[in-house]
């Protein structure tokens, strides 16, 4: 017969309260290396931003440890008093914000997010009419390999050719011809304006539902740089990492006639026990979002994406639609004889972090395309402007260019470099 023998209760009280280097130094090496990464790079992925020190610091807080199934006021589990006044912060901050009905802030992702929404008002084997993946729409939005493609019947629309903008006349005629229940709006690459009061009169003639996917477009909404879809759609999803700038994950936003339903779809429906700690962060977002600096933040983002899309053309890059009226700009390298992975490739050496995209009737497979995407959120939270994106655009033009000199590849690496160290991040850590 064997004896457990319990660790001595010094040493289990030395592992609770060692930091992170001492137990677990190769994950600790991760930290600093992205950390080091991110402060070096020229982040351009048009999704992707960073946080702020107070998200940080309540994303890693101890409410990770509290299990909170159901809604603030009404737990399956008991001690949920004090996390219930996070939550209730983050949905009273977010119907605030967005001038919304109804919130709920559990949804793990932006996928979860579009998941729960559709749970909430579809039944499998309802027609979604939604913007084609190949035309900037999201995996979420009816791709055949997840869950949206699977479950329901989809409709895609996409952009006109001669302008590459969303084809309305398209959108009435699709819905008209396949009656869906669900017109669906949003996009993860479409750098143009997207007109919600056209979408909802499309919707009412066909007796659809409206449903906008505003992941991207947040934090313009947020600061009225971008119509808000609230007074137009039944349902609004999003996430709050994007140029939100909160932490990973997502939020819907509903009218109150679809309160309960979405409730029950996000938990039992799809989820047990909400990130609290996230949700704590969740609040801070949306309290940071409402502020003149966070507007002032947004108005940068835009007027950054302009200029470099105009400093892009100037060198001779085709520019999808002409330009953008938000944070992003898709670029097509088929003039430059060039597909959107080699690009990626060779800017990922120079330090310019940006992603492969398909642009509008593409012919290239999507893990090959023929753009990339670029965004400014992130190198505008670090507080470049106009000039600097006329540096970038320099930088991206050169690398690719010379992508065959090794010697030139070092040069852009070492100007990449010298900007960032110009706009520091996360001094504080
Ligand atoms: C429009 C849109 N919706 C939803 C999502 C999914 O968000 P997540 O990656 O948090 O699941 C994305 C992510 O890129 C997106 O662009």
């Amino acid at each position: 017969m064997t004896i457990a023998v319990s660790p001595a209760p010094q040493a289990v009280e030395i592992q609770r309260r060692a930091p992170l280097h001492e137990v677990d130094s190769e994950i600790w090496q991760v930290i600093q290396d992205e950390t080091g990464r991110q402060r070096q790079n020229l982040e351009l992925i048009a999704s992707e931003n960073f946080t702020s020190r107070a998200i940080l610091e309540a994303t890693g807080s101890t409410l990770t440890n509290k299990y909170a199934e159901g809604l603030p006021g009404r737990r399956y589990y008991g001690g949920c008093a004090v996390v219930d006044r996070a939550e209730t912060l983050a949905i009273q901050r977010a119907k605030a914000l967005f001038g919304a009905e109804h919130a709920n802030v559990q949804a793990h992702s932006g996928s979860q997010a579009n998941m729960a929404a559709y749970f909430a008002v579809l039944q499998p084997g309802d027609i979604i009419l939604g913007m084609s993946l190949d035309q900037g729409g999201h995996l979420t939005h009816g791709s055949p390999r997840n869950f949206s493609g699977k479950l329901y019947r989809i409709v895609g629309y996409g952009v006109r050719r001669d302008t590459e903008t969303i084809d309305y006349d398209e959108v009435a005629h699709l819905a008209a011809e396949h009656r869906p229940r669900l017109l669906l709006a949003g996009a993860t690459a479409y750098p143009r304006i997207i007109d919600f009061p056209r979408l909802r009169a499309i919707a009412d003639s066909v007796g659809a539902l409206l449903m906008v996917d505003m992941a991207h477009i947040a934090g313009l909404v947020a600061a009225g740089l971008h119509p808000s879809p609230v007074p137009y759609a039944d349902i609004v999803t999003s996430t709050t990492h994007k140029t939100l700038r909160g932490p990973r994950g997502g939020f819907i936003l509903c009218r109150a006639a679809y309160a309960e339903a979405v409730d029950k779809a996000v938990m039992p429906g799809i989820q047990g026990g909400p990130l609290m700690h996230v949700i704590a962060a969740k609040a801070v977002c949306f309290r940071e979002a409402a502020t003149p600096v966070f507007a002032a933040y947004q108005t940068q983002i835009v007027a950054n994406a302009r200029a470099l899309a105009a400093a892009l053309a100037e060198r001779g890059f085709r520019i999808v639609s002409g330009g953008t009226d938000n944070h992003m700009m898709l670029v097509d390298l088929t003039p430059r004889g060039l597909t959107g992975r080699e690009a990626e490739t060779v800017l990922d050496q120079a330090g310019i972090t940006v992603n492969k995209n398909l642009v509008p009737f593409d012919t290239q497979k999507p893990l090959v395309t023929s753009g990339v995407r670029i965004g400014t959120p992130a190198v505008t939270t670090r507080g470049m402007q106009e000039p600097e994106m006329g540096t970038i655009a320099e930088l991206i033009d050169r690398a690719l260019t010379h992508r065959h000199d090794p010697a030139i590849q070092a040069e852009v690496r070492a100007a990449v470099h010298d900007l960032t160290a110009r706009f520091p991040l996360y001094e504080e850590l």
